[in-house]
């Protein structure tokens, strides 16, 4: 199968893009490599069934030119960072985001590509108060920019999927971990580290480290939704995609400092419920779906976190 990974230069599309050429597919990424890099496809470039084409998906004519032969789309390619910062623009997700969703949705439907899986979010459903949250919560209600645009994505793709015949995988994740780190927008994982290479005796925290959410790892996330393009086989699949149980950011933080062979770090809280304006304070998702589909997660949140923290600190000594 001809594939396009839109996004492939990131810390989870570069390892699906590696998933499907083991899998025999052709892979095709797009990337403007704004949050991710070239180093992390760089074991893929020069392989015969793997291409890579810098480009934005803001760009139809390039999208145009990329979709011509392809079966399937892989979409991951968004502004990754759920936190909006004061003075930026209030249209960046709406642009990086449902824009550009758009974009490859018109750019499939005039190339009759009728595959797509789409990396959603559990930001999607903002604070609710049913834990775990099933597929089916009734009117998700995002409290942030980045789940109010991957929303309007979801609606999008069901929209394109019902009037142009397409089938279509939504895959909202948990917090993903793993050895990869983006150029913009740290993960909690990645954000702990570099500030305690900064300073190894004192870790601030955002928020009051009580906020408690599911973590997967990322080869795990890429199983996951390679299983269920494989056997889901309705018009439109939507998948929560996590573990049963959740970790607090304290506890992050113990692991962090212990693989780092640090002690007595003070922690200090920047306070508050959430960690910035929009985050989710509390979250964990019902994956009963994806369980009884025949997939789940081998790792709980705190084993995913801990071989995270493993496989930066491992990755970051061999890059220097
Ligand atoms: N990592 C997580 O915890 C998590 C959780 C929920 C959802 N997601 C979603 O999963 C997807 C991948 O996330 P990630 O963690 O690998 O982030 P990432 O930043 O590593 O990957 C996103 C990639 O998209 C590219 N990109 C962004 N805008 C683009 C544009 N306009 N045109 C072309 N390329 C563009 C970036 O350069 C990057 O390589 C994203 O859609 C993200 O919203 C991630």
């Amino acid at each position: 199968m001809r594939t396009l990974v839109t996004g492939g230069a990131g810390c989870i599309g570069s390892d699906l893009a590696a998933a499907l050429l083991s899998q025999g597919h052709e892979v095709l990424v797009v990337d403007n490599l704004s949050s991710g890099k070239l180093d992390h496809i760089e074991p893929l470039l020069g392989l015969p069934k793997f291409r890579f084409m810098g480009g934005d998906l803001e760009d139809g004519s390039m999208l145009d030119s990329a979709m011509a032969g392809i079966d399937m789309v892989w979409h991951f390619a968004a502004n990754p960072d759920v936190k909006f910062v004061e003075g930026e623009p209030t249209d960046k997700d709406l642009r990086q985001n449902t824009i550009c969703t758009y974009n490859v949705l018109e750019a499939m439907r005039k190339h009759g590509v009728k595959q797509l899986a789409f990396s959603s979010t559990s930001a999607v459903y903002g604070v609710s108060p049913v834990q775990p949250i099933p597929e089916s919560a009734f009117f998700p209600r995002p409290i942030s920019l980045y789940g109010a645009t991957k929303l309007a994505c979801e609606g999008m793709i069901s929209a394109f999927g019902n009037l142009f015949g397409m089938r279509c995988w939504i895959f909202r994740f948990v917090n993903i971990v793993g050895p990869k780190v983006r150029k913009k927008g740290r993960t909690v994982v990645g954000d702990f580290i570099a500030r305690l290479q900064q300073n190894p005796g004192s870790l601030l925290i955002l928020g009051d480290g009580q906020q408690a959410k599911s973590y997967l790892l990322t080869e795990e996330c890429v199983a996951a939704m390679l299983f269920a393009v494989e056997h889901a086989n309705e018009s439109l699949n939507v998948f929560n995609l996590g573990c049963d149980d959740w970790l607090q950011v304290t506890s992050i933080a113990d692991l962090v400092v212990r693989a780092m062979g640090l002690s007595g770090v003070s922690y200090e809280f920047t306070g508050g419920e959430g960690g910035w304006p929009g985050d989710v304070p509390r979250f964990r998702l019902d994956v009963g779906a994806i369980n009884r589909l025949g997939w789940r997660a081998k790792l709980n949140s705190e084993q995913a976190v801990e071989q995270a923290v493993q496989s930066t600190l491992r990755m970051m000594q061999a890059s220097r």
